[in-house]
């Protein structure tokens, strides 16, 4: 596509236009998203897209992929050095914290749905712009709601239709015993150090837990007898491992325990978890507790948890298990006003028609009789009205069924009455 002065211009890469066709299922999935939460009694949260460059980095943790090569940053005309969102749980965290929630009574049970960014190298389910549904809820330790968010997941993905989406469950342990089993980790990984990826081998200083989901084979092998963080939990997190577990059991979810996976944020204590698809690299969201991050945002002592759902993913899932997405495919009625003053008349008409509730269009290129009735068609519109200088000197509006071909001339101002009974359907 070239502009006046031979530029051309193409979509940035890593991001898509959802087109119609595709942006039904879009409004499908947000639906869902609304009327789960609000049974859950979640309200939405709407934070910028871009946020202070210290909030991710803060918040994420610096020696995560996202902060150390995926962030989109930018300094403003003002000097500020800002960050389009990679993620959706430190915006929420700040909010909770300027806003003073913690003053409120808790918990705090918020939602999201929006557009987040990580430069990484696009292929399919992995965009530089993609969307989440996340949800955040404050204030509270009870492990009945670690089970209760991972269920709210599951749900999301089951009102959709999607089959085998399994439940991956981990805990990482808290400030007081991470610690501990990190030295143990390193013990054991520092003479295998040769071994390692060259990542890993740099994750070993800075981040060694990462080390255990790292998908290389030859890591993979080093760490499979590598001692595991839920056998070094402190007591606290142990107990609440075994009550989360207990509570999903209640609820009916099946869940696998992978004490390999420990997530690619540095927020998270305790519970940990990602929803996967059986064939699908990468997951299709993931989620966890993270009781220290509303401190380490500069606000009071309030433990969190919560979980974002990548919905690129999820479009996609939807589409290779063919499930069918209930969508209106086709307007109500196509108007063929026939002549000058059916014209005139037929504006307002269908007007009427659209506030009474139906979709209906028209003609707007002066299409010959056969030309409006192929577009009615190639609509999909279940009714075709026409309004001739005979019908309307009559008062009256020919109304034809397209799928059964039934027609029938009927009073002008009983054309809404009618599509309500719908007497052609
Ligand atoms: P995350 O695991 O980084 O967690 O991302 C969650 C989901 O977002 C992933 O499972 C994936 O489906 C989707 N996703 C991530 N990156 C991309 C990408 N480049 N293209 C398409 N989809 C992507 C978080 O973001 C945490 N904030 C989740 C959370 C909320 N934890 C607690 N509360």
């Amino acid at each position: 596509m070239k502009g006046a002065d031979g530029v051309s211009f193409r979509i940035p890469r890593g991001t898509v236009d959802i087109m119609p066709g595709e942006v039904e299922t879009w409004q499908y999935i947000e639906e869902k998203v609304r009327d789960l939460c609000h049974r859950c009694h979640f309200s939405e949260v709407r934070t910028p897209i871009f946020e202070q460059t210290d909030l991710f980095r803060r918040g994420v943790g610096e020696t995560t992929d996202i902060v150390e090569k995926e962030m989109y940053t930018f300094t403003d005309r003002g000097g500020r050095s800002l960050t389009l969102r990679p993620e959706g749980t430190a915006s929420l965290v700040r909010s909770f914290v300027e806003k003073k929630m913690y003053g409120e009574p808790q918990p705090t049970k918020w939602y999201y749905i929006g557009p987040m960014y990580r430069y990484e190298r696009p292929q399919a389910g992995r965009q530089r712009q993609f969307h989440q549904f996340g949800v955040e809820v404050f204030g509270t330790t009870d492990p009945g709601i670690d089970a209760e968010i991972i269920d709210l997941g599951v749900q999301f993905y089951t009102s959709l239709g999607l089959k085998n989406v399994h439940v991956e469950l981990n805990s990482v342990g808290c400030h007081r015993c991470r610690p501990l089993y990190r030295e143990k980790l390193v013990e054991f990984l520092a003479p295998k150090r040769e071994e390692l990826c060259k990542d890993c081998q740099s994750r070993l200083e800075r981040n060694p837990m990462r080390i255990l989901d790292c998908k290389n084979e030859s890591c993979q092998q080093v760490t499979a007898k590598a001692p595991r963080m839920v056998e070094h939990l402190c007591e606290d997190c142990a107990s609440h491992f075994e009550k989360v577990q207990e509570y999903l059991k209640l609820l009916g979810v099946e869940y696998r325990i992978d004490t390999r996976m420990v997530r690619g944020l540095d927020y998270y204590t305790q519970t940990a978890f990602e929803f996967t698809l059986d064939g699908q690299g990468g997951s299709l969201g993931g989620g966890g507790r993270y009781n220290g991050l509303v401190q380490e945002i500069g606000g009071p002592e309030v433990p969190g948890i919560g979980f974002g759902l990548g919905l690129e993913r999820t479009v996609l899932a939807l589409k290779e298990q063919q499930v069918d997405i209930p969508v209106q495919r086709g307007i109500d009625l196509f108007l063929i006003a026939w002549g000058e003053e059916p014209k005139r008349r037929g504006i307002p008409l269908l007007k009427e028609i659209r506030q009474a509730g139906f979709s209906a269009e028209r003609d707007y290129l002066d299409r010959k009789f056969k030309g409006q009735m192929k577009a009615a068609d190639r609509m999909k519109a279940s009714y075709v009205a026409i309004l001739g200088e005979d019908e309307l000197k009559e008062n009256r509006i020919a109304v034809k069924h397209l799928e059964t071909g039934k027609q029938e001339t009927i009073e002008l101002n009983q054309l809404v009455a009618y599509m309500r009974q719908g007497r052609c359907k």
